[in-house]
């Protein structure tokens, strides 16, 4: 995820995952690349895919972390706009048949992903709050012939869905993004049907971090909104009827691990102002977070 479109001046974001940036300025953010990447695939409609400049290419996030396979089968504009931090549909077992919502679908990456497992007889919504990033998730299921979708403008703290109506619940680095995260996991057990399950990406911290160590810790891995504790995420989803809840560690935030990040993109004196701080080293990461609702 990149920040660069968020004002400089917005508060600092805490590590107990209170307000930083305004849902507004979140969403602005996602709406400028959306619509960046709308331009670049107009751009490209225009004068002929190969010879743009600015072909929006799969050089974005997508590629550490989908297999190449997967990326083959995707229209770029869904690459260009990926913007996660794992691949939550890797991990889902899904079946033909089913359906699957993804909660903040960004350009619909995941969604057009789950869309081919679960085939003709599933369906697979992609619910996100940024009008322009459902605009480009429809354009990119066009590009992608994939007509099991639907993207839908709504917010993840209250699902456009009706009660029991989902077999799976998806998401790719967005829960972090909410005000009211215990609300989210109550939304998502709601709208699942009994014995559904929550296959999830998101970044969480171990550790406590530093208040400003946290400001550019943010900018290089993207948790705008205060990532919470692994324990307060489990807790969150015990609380709203959530079993067999697991956090696996996908990638640790090692000091070198965010180097490499901060490196990637330009961000080296987000870095260097935390290179110094022991206490980063380890003290977040991403993670995969599966959990059940009861059948009964
Ligand atoms: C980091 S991007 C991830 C997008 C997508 N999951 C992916 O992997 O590329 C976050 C997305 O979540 C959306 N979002 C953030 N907070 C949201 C909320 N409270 N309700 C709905 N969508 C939200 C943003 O508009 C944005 O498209």
């Amino acid at each position: 995820m990149t920040l660069e479109h968020l004002p400089e001046n917005a508060q600092t974001p805490s590590a107990e995952g209170s307000s930083t940036y305004t849902t507004t300025e979140v969403q602005n953010h996602y709406a400028r690349v959306a619509l960046d990447v709308l331009e670049q695939l107009d751009d490209q409609a225009i004068c002929g895919c190969e010879s743009c400049d600015d072909t929006p290419s799969r050089t974005s996030e997508a590629k550490e972390l989908y297999t190449r396979e997967i990326m083959d089968n995707l229209p770029e504009g869904a690459l260009a706009a990926s913007r996660g931090c794992g691949d939550p549909v890797a991990k889902a077992q899904l079946a033909p048949g089913e359906v699957v919502v993804d909660l903040g679908s960004g350009g619909g990456i995941d969604a057009l992903i789950a869309a081919r497992f679960v085939g003709e007889a599933g369906y697979v919504y992609g619910i996100d709050m940024t009008y322009e990033m459902i605009e480009l998730a429809e354009r990119n299921a066009v590009d992608a012939k994939v007509a099991n979708v639907e993207f839908v403008q709504g917010t993840i703290e209250e699902i456009p869905l009706p009660d029991a109506s989902v077999d799976v619940v998806l998401s790719n680095c967005v829960i972090n993004f909410s005000d009211d995260k215990p609300r989210v996991m109550r939304e998502a057990c709601r709208i699942l049907k009994p014995g559904g399950r929550f296959v999830v990406s998101d970044i969480v911290s171990y550790a406590p971090i530093a208040k400003d160590a946290f400001e550019p810790l943010c900018r290089i891995v993207g948790c705008t909104k205060g990532m919470q504790s692994a324990e307060s995420y489990r807790t969150a989803l015990e609380d709203a009827g959530f079993v067999d809840i697991v956090l696996e560690p996908k990638t640790t935030y090692t000091l070198d691990i965010l180097e490499q990040k901060a490196r990637a993109k330009n961000r080296m004196r987000f870095f260097e102002s935390i290179a110094d701080e022991p206490a980063i080293e380890g003290a977040s990461g991403s993670v995969i977070i599966y959990a059940y609702k009861p059948q009964n």
